[in-house]
């Protein structure tokens, strides 16, 4: 699949808006502070996080596919949130894609070698995507519902030293 990180435009956002079916898949995604319904005009303002980036991830066509968002984390890490792909393409490696792309973005817009996650523990295919990009559980940040994950690259020897 040919796709893009790139800003989101008000036509994503309301191709977002029809991949969220119920109040509990809302919450799941976004978090508590989402109410559903919501209007795809009040998305930005509704999934603002002080210093977050949001990106969009696009076909081939320039039609959005994924979304995710990044802002600063926990001593001096990352934190990338609020991903998801559009229902018509999950299972055909979008998420693989986005997930990719935008730690590689949140990385270098950030500096930081740490990159956290939520995620629930009754989510698999999210849990076995992140499991695959090399994240593992800090329990101990953890709660009985959401699992606290992360991810560190070795800077000395991504530069080959
Ligand atoms: C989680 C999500 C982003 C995965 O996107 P996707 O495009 O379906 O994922 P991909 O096709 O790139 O698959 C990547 C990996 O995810 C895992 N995965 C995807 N679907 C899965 C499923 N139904 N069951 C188990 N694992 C699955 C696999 O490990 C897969 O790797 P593989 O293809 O090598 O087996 C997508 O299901 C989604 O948007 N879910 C709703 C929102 C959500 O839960 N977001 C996560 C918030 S933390």
């Amino acid at each position: 699949m040919q796709t893009a990180l790139r800003t989101p435009e008000k036509a994503d956002y309301k191709a977002i808006v029809a991949w969220i079916s119920d109040k509990k898949a809302c919450s799941r995604w976004a978090g508590p502070s989402v109410p559903f319904p919501f209007a795809a005009a009040n998305l930005p303002e509704l999934l603002a996080v002080e210093g977050c980036s949001s990106y969009c991830l696009s076909d081939s066509d320039n039609r959005c596919v994924g979304f995710g968002q990044f802002w600063p984390g926990k001593q001096g890490a990352v934190h990338i949130g609020r991903i998801i792909v559009s229902p018509e393409v999950r299972g055909s490696g979008a998420g693989r894609l986005l997930c990719e792309k935008l730690i590689a973005k949140a990385r270098e817009a950030t500096g930081a070698s740490t990159v956290t996650l939520r995620v629930y523990r009754d989510n698999p295919a999210a849990r076995s995507l992140y499991s695959s990009l090399g994240f593992s559980v800090i329990e101990s940040e953890s709660t009985d519902d959401l699992l606290f994950i992360s991810t560190t690259v070795n800077r000395s020897r991504k530069a080959g030293a």
